[in-house]
């Protein structure tokens, strides 16, 4: 159906973020949270260095990032390719990125250097801040089994302050979260 409203996160980050691409736009709470967050990131730890690798993603976006996924390998090594994609991208149709409440990040410094953001030194000083933004680490390597997604420690989801600090104090994941709400724990 229709996608969400959407603002441009280049045109509303303050500077605080990098884009990868211009085009690049989330639901505009979760893009303010995102950049109070970065802005406070920097003032504790002197860094701005996020980049918004991917945001709001629509159905045709998901199906070619599926396809991409699955043919990078090549044809010879299509089945791996294809248990890659199914490990790592949603069903077009089931990202929470079409919600434009989830964005992947990456850092990279001005001088265009760049770590994977899980060697980043300051990684475990952003896991502890995001909560109180209301983000939550979406797959965590040690619950692949609840969500039936590989580990990506890029990319986070807004659920609001409550939730978030709820799901990281209880190290859970938010399908569990959906669960305890829907069994009235
Ligand atoms: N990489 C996440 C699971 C997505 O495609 O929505
Ligand atoms: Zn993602």
């Amino acid at each position: 159906g229709e996608g969400p409203e959407t603002a441009n996160v280049y045109d509303n980050c303050r500077g605080m973020l990098k884009v990868a691409s211009m085009a690049d736009s989330l639901d505009p709470v979760t893009l303010s949270r995102l950049v109070s967050f970065a802005s406070d990131f920097e003032e504790r730890t002197g860094d701005r260095c996020f980049m918004v690798n991917s945001a709001f993603r629509t159905y045709g976006d998901q199906v070619s990032i599926y396809r991409s996924y699955s043919e990078t390998l090549g044809e010879e090594y299509a089945s791996e390719g294809e248990e890659y994609a199914r490990l790592y991208v949603a069903n077009p149709g089931y990202s929470e990125h079409h919600t434009g409440m989830a964005a992947d990040l990456a850092v990279v410094f001005d001088d265009g250097s760049s770590v994977p953001i899980d060697q980043y030194q300051n990684y475990s000083i952003m896991r502890e801040m995001i909560p109180s933004y209301g983000f939550i680490l979406r797959y965590p390597e040690e619950k692949v089994a609840v969500t039936k997604i590989g580990n990506e420690p890029w990319h986070f989801r807004y659920v609001g302050v409550d939730a978030a600090k709820e799901i990281a104090e209880k190290k859970i994941t938010f399908e569990e979260y959906v669960g305890h709400l829907k069994a009235g724990k």
